[in-house]
C-alpha cells in the first residue's frame, strides 16, 4: 500500500440544524484498496461520501484527494477533482426519462465532448464491463432492481476513474442479486485497479468486497481495521452492531446476523 493515502478525511464534523451527522470523522482511503464504511440507518454514511466527493462543504475539518485540500478550492478545480472518482449513489439515481446507452453516455458528453460512433462505442464497452450488453435502447423502467446498479456502476466507471464511491450498492436487492453486484465490486476494482469506498450495513458484502473496515457509530468512527479483525476484535460497537441483527448482515430476510462477523468470508 502507498505511503500517502488517495483520500484522507481529518476530524470531518457535519451538522444539519439540530443534528450533528458527522462528529469528528478521521478515516484515510489506501491506493488500490477496498475501505468498507458500516454502520446502521442515519449514522452518517451518505453524508460521509458526499464530503468526500465535495458535494457537501465540512463545519470543521478537511477532506484531502490525492494531497489536495478541497477546501479552498475553485468550483473549476473541484470539479476537475470530481473528475476522479465515479460514484454509484444509493438507489442509483438513474434519469428514467433516457435511455440506459444516454444515462452512461452522460458524463462522456459532458465532460470529455464525446459523440457519434465513438460515444456510442465506449458506452457499450461499459455495459460490457458490467455484464449488460445490448441493452442501451431499455428505459430504466424496464430494468430490474440489480440492472440498474449495474448501470449506474457503468456510469461511474465511464469516465475512467482513480476512485470509486458506493452507497448501500447491495441494499433491495436478493441475495442472488446481491451476490452478483458484490463479485461485480471485486472484479472493477481488479479491472480498474481502482481504489473504492463501499457503504453499507451489510456484513457480508462488506467482508466479502472489502480490505479495512471502518464502522461509524453516531457520525463517529467507533472501529477501523482489516475485515479479519472485524471478526475477532471485542470492539463494543462491532459486537452491537452484529448482535442487533440486522436482517442484511447475514445476506438472508430476516436473518439473526447473532454469528462471527464474518463467518461467510470467502478468505476465512
Ligand atoms: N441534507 C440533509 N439535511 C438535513 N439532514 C440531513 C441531510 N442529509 C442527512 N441528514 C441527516 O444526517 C443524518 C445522517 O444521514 P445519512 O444519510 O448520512 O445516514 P446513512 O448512514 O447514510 O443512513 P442510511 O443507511 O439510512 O442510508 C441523518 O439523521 C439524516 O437525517
Ligand atoms: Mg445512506
Amino acid at each position: 500500500m502507498a505511503a500517502r493515502p488517495v483520500v484522507e478525511v481529518r476530524g470531518l464534523w457535519k451538522s444539519f440544524g439540530d443534528k450533528e451527522a458527522l462528529r469528528g470523522v478521521d478515516l484515510k482511503l489506501h491506493d488500490g484498496e477496498t475501505l468498507v464504511v458500516l454502520g446502521p440507518s442515519g449514522c452518517g454514511k451518505s453524508v460521509l461520501l458526499k464530503h468526500v466527493i465535495g458535494l457537501m462543504e465540512p463545519d470543521r475539518g478537511s477532506i484531502i484527494v490525492e494531497g489536495r485540500d478541497l477546501s479552498g478550492l475553485s468550483q473549476a478545480e473541484l470539479n476537475e477533482i470530481r473528475q476522479k472518482f465515479g460514484m454509484v449513489f444509493q438507489g442509483a439515481a438513474l434519469f428514467d426519462s433516457m435511455t440506459v446507452g444516454d444515462n452512461v453516455a452522460l458524463p462522456l458528453r459532458e465532460h470529455r465532448g464525446m459523440k457519434g460512433e465513438r460515444l456510442s462505442a465506449l458506452v457499450e464497452e461499459k455495459l460490457e464491463l458490467v455484464g449488460l450488453k445490448g441493452i442501451s435502447s431499455l428505459r430504466p423502467a424496464e430494468l430490474s432492481g440489480g440492472m440498474k446498479k449495474r448501470v449506474a456502476l457503468a456510469r461511474a466507471i465511464a469516465l475512467d476513474p482513480d476512485i470509486i464511491l458506493y452507497d448501500e450498492p447491495t441494499t433491495g436487492l436478493d441475495p442472488v442479486m446481491a451476490e452478483q453486484i458484490n463479485e461485480l465490486i471485486r472484479s472493477t476494482q481488479r479491472k480498474l485497479n481502482a481504489s473504492s469506498i463501499v457503504v453499507t450495513h451489510d456484513l457480508h458484502s462488506a467482508c466479502f468486497t472489502g480490505d479495512m473496515v471502518a464502522l461509524m457509530d453516531e457520525g463517529r468512527i467507533a472501529f477501523y481495521g482489516t475485515t479479519d479483525e472485524l471478526t475477532t476484535t471485542e470492539n463494543e460497537a462491532v459486537r452491537n452492531f452484529i448482535a442487533r441483527g440486522h436482517p442484511a448482515a447475514t445476506g438472508a430476510p430476516g436473518g439473526s446476523g447473532a454469528g462471527p462477523a464474518c463467518a461467510d468470508d470467502p478468505f476465512a
